[in-house]
């Protein structure tokens, strides 16, 4: 292992979810520092604006949708035919669904698991052989706080999030022989379209809170890859959080059944039935 920061300057980066929030701010950040970047989502055209807010040639796109198995495929081949190769890969593209679980369907249940769960691993998957052959390469999961402790009304979500950060143990382990890194991050609220993205349901009261800026979020994930960490939690509130699922998790589960008795009352949370 080594002890030498690690440099973004130069290093070939896949950067999932770069469309919004905290994938474009990574982008952004990591461009800045030197990395090229090939960034994807299913939106082309805010995956154009970004290159285009980048400096020249540091950012490419390539459209598509992660969970589809050909296009994980042909976004580890861009990588090695457009940057040369893969150096790091940052699974930041996610979502969430609001709601009862007896109330979701098992669609739902499926779209998310495939989406913050499969998507990451398979991609991580099919990027290993280039990954093992890249400079001093690492691999960042954007997970979630909910990954620790689990909230109501995100069943699905924070199921994803908990497997999502089991699995980054596991491969921190399996290739550290192979000099890569693994680093998990535990998200706590942050800027981005997360709320209004949704695949069901609305945002809890809960949820409400102050968030930290992606580009802030962004900024504490590359000075991570830089100075090898394997876990982070970025600002107080997920650290509070983490604190408390660590030691009080029964305070966050009192809190929360607070918030679901209110929500019941009449002119409590409209969606939360669905
Ligand atoms: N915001 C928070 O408070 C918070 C807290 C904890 C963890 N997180 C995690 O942070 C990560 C980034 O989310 P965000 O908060 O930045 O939300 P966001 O602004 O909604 O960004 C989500 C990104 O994922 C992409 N995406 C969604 N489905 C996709 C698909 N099928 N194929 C390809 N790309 C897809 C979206 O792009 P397209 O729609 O263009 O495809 C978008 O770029 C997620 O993993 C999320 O779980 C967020």
């Amino acid at each position: 292992m080594s002890y030498r920061r690690r440099r973004l300057a130069g290093k070939r980066v896949i950067v999932t979810g770069a469309s919004s929030g905290v994938g474009r701010a990574v982008a952004l950040e990591l461009a800045s520092r030197g990395a090229r970047v090939l960034a994807t989502a299913r939106r082309g055209d805010r995956l154009e604006e970004l290159c285009r807010s980048a400096a020249p040639a540091a950012i490419e796109p390539l459209a598509g949708d992660i969970c589809e198995p050909a296009f994980r495929d042909r976004l580890v081949a861009a990588a090695v035919s457009r940057l040369g190769g893969l150096d790091a890969l940052i699974a930041a593209a996610g979502g969430g669904a609001i709601g009862p679980f007896r109330n979701l369907t098992p669609d739902t249940f499926a779209r998310i698991i495939d989406l913050d769960l499969t998507a990451p691993a398979e991609l991580v998957r099919r990027g290993l052989p280039d990954l093992t052959r890249g400079d001093d390469p690492v691999i960042v999961f954007v997970g979630s706080i909910l990954g620790l402790h689990p909230l109501p009304l995100h069943g699905e979500y924070a199921a994803a999030k908990a497997a999502l950060r089991s699995l980054a143990g596991t491969l921190r382990a399996e290739l550290a022989g192979d000099g890569i890194g693994v680093l998990h991050v535990s998200l706590g609220p942050t800027e981005s379209e997360f709320w209004e993205a949704l695949v069901t349901g609305e945002r809890p009261p809960w949820s409400r809170g102050r968030r930290m800026p992606a580009a802030e979020a962004a900024r504490r994930i590359a000075d991570a890859m830089e100075q090898r960490r394997t876990e982070i939690t970025p600002g107080w509130q997920a650290m509070g959080y983490a604190l408390a699922a660590r030691f009080l998790p029964w305070v966050i589960d009192a809190a929360a059944s607070r918030h679901l008795r209110a929500a019941a009352r009449p002119g409590g949370m409209a969606g939360m039935n669905r």
